[in-house]
């Protein structure tokens, strides 16, 4: 796990790639060796993204494309592949959030979560199928405990994030013969990122979505990243069809902090 250039030469592409979680997970392909492209909407988010890889030493290109358009993502998946070959490491995690009651939320609101997270993953794993090395590509999709965890003010996230979990296992069983392996990890709160920045807007909400992480801290960029580095290695080469969570324990199923209810024996 620790060869510096793991996936030297490999090709990975990170739709979402531009900034924040992604980003880290490129950036540490990058530093294993591989050649990464990193597709999103803003021309100067993917641009500035691969100017960074690159100073890291790798070969980098910066693709905008907007994954609810079908023929812009297939567009940026050829470009790569004409410069990189086969992709051997997809990520999709290109994804839009932000705190709204069901009632409050307005039909466009909704559909538009619902169709860059849920709907653009399928875009970016059906469409690049025909280029993802077989075998041994791996796909990873960038899920979220609100795909398991019922959350208030996130219908949106937890119904887009749930069908990814489902979309993980689904083609993790139809594409398993061809040597291609599916599997999402599930981030808890992760520091300094837009989606921490959007659900826990304040000092108190910062404190609070901290206090319920058993580990009592929010995840890195390099957490995310090495699950990444993993899934994509032969030490996980029998993994496929897993949505994992890299949370601290913080989506732990029926997971409930008792502290503050409980006296010790001899103080009672
Ligand atoms: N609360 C309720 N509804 C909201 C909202 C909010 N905070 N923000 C946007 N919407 C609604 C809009 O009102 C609009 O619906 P309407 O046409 O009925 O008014 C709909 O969502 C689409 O908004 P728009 O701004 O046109 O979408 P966009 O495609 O330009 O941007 C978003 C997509 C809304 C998801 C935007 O927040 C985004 O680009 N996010 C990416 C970054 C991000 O979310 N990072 C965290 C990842 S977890
Ligand atoms: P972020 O920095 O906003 O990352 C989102 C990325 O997706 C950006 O690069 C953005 O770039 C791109 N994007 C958004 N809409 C797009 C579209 N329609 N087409 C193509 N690209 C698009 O936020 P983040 O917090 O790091 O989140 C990254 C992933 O982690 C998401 O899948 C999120 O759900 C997941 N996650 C985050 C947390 C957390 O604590 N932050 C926790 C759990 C899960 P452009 O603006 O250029 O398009």
């Amino acid at each position: 796990m620790h060869d510096p250039q793991a996936f030297a030469g490999r090709h990975v592409f990170v739709a979402g790639g531009s900034s924040g979680i992604n980003l880290g997970i490129a950036q540490a392909f990058a530093r294993a060796g591989a050649h990464v492209t990193v597709m999103s909407r803003s021309p100067d988010k993917v641009q500035q993204a691969a100017d960074g890889l690159r100073a890291l030493g790798a070969q980098a290109l910066g693709i905008s494309a907007d994954v609810r358009d079908a023929a812009a993502v297939e567009a940026a998946l050829h470009q790569s592949h004409e410069k990189f070959g086969d992709i051997d490491v997809l990520v999709s995690g290109a994804a839009g959030n932000f705190l709204a009651p069901a009632k409050d939320l307005s039909p466009n609101g909704f559909k538009t979560v619902i169709d860059i997270d849920l709907n653009g993953t399928f875009h970016v794993l059906r469409l690049a199928y025909p280029m993802l090395r077989k075998p041994g590509a791996s796909v990873i999709n960038i899920s979220a405990p609100q795909g398991v965890n019922p959350t208030m003010y996130q219908v949106h996230a937890c119904a887009a994030k749930a069908g990814i979990d489902m979309m993980t296992r689904v083609l993790a069983m139809e594409w398993g013969e061809a040597g291609v392996r599916v599997n999402a990890i599930a981030p808890g709160p992760i520091a300094d990122t837009e989606g921490i920045r959007r659900l826990a807007p304040t000092p108190e909400a910062m404190a609070a979505a901290t206090a319920v992480v058993p580990l009592q801290r929010m995840g890195t960029l390099d957490d995310i990243a090495n699950m990444a580095l993993f899934l994509s290695s032969p030490l996980a080469s029998f993994v496929t069809g897993a949505v994992i969570p890299v949370d601290g324990g913080s989506s732990l199923p029926g997971g409930r902090d008792m502290r503050a209810s409980y006296v010790p024996r001899s103080a009672a």
